[in-house]
């Protein structure tokens, strides 16, 4: 039987992580997870709930009724995320959402309560998860670890086109502000910052093609799937 492995993908926001974890997946046969879907999902329970995330009693009882699942749409060839039954893969994608993730993230309780679902996730293998802390934290034991970057204009431009064809109001200075805001605060926070894994393989896309950055990873994939 084939060797299945486990694919972490960390790195800055919006530097084409789930581009490529999506890719990859779908090439190796693999279950893509966007661990990124998971906080912000929470972080769209708490606005609507009106939680106080800061208060560790309002955030455990808020937890306790989340339930998070990922269901694979065949139409759009995609894993999309469920919170208590209501598909939010859209909406949790609302700058709205992306201005307090990353102070929701910040949270112990928050991490404590994603990571363990996420682990379970990866318990059979065969999986490409991708976040902030997957190679560090959620598993620091994966065969391969890529670390994902590329310069900030050019990730700028592109969550700005992502965003503008859902909201044309948004403006440049918007999405540049926020992207910088949340690289501070998920690379300073004092649980699971985001860091690079020491055996994690540096990735810069400022150059590269989707196809390029697919064909360096696949090659590194299949060799360690092979060994
Ligand atoms: O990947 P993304 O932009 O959808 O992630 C949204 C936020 O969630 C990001 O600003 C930080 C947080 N996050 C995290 O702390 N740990 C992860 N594994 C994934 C995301």
């Amino acid at each position: 039987m084939e060797n299945k492995i486990i694919i972490t993908i960390d790195g800055w926001s919006s530097c084409g992580k789930s581009t490529l974890a999506k890719q990859l997946a779908k090439q190796l046969g693999y279950v893509y997870i966007d661990s990124g879907a998971m906080y912000r999902a929470i972080t769209l329970y708490f606005l609507r709930n009106h939680i106080d995330w800061t208060d560790d009693i309002q955030t455990k009882s808020a937890l306790e009724n989340i339930t998070l699942i990922f269901k694979y749409n065949e139409k759009s060839e995609q894993s999309e995320i469920f919170l208590n039954e209501e598909n939010v893969e859209y909406l949790i994608r609302d700058l709205v959402v992306a201005e307090k993730v990353s102070e929701v993230a910040t949270i112990s309780l928050v991490r404590n309560f994603a990571v363990a679902q996420q682990q379970r996730m990866g318990e059979d293998k065969g999986i490409v998860m991708d976040g902030r802390d997957i190679g560090t934290t959620v598993f620091p034991h994966a065969a391969l670890k890529f670390f994902m970057n590329a310069d900030i204009l050019v990730r700028v431009e592109r969550r700005f086109k992502e965003m503008f064809d859902k909201n044309p109001n948004i403006t440049i200075e918007e999405v540049k502000s926020n992207l910088e805001m949340r690289d501070y605060i998920d690379s300073n926070r004092e649980v699971s910052p985001l860091r690079k894994a020491e055996d994690a393989i540096e990735l810069d896309n400022t150059r590269l093609t989707i196809q390029e950055q697919l064909d360096i990873a696949l090659k590194l994939a299949k060799e360690k799937i092979s060994n």
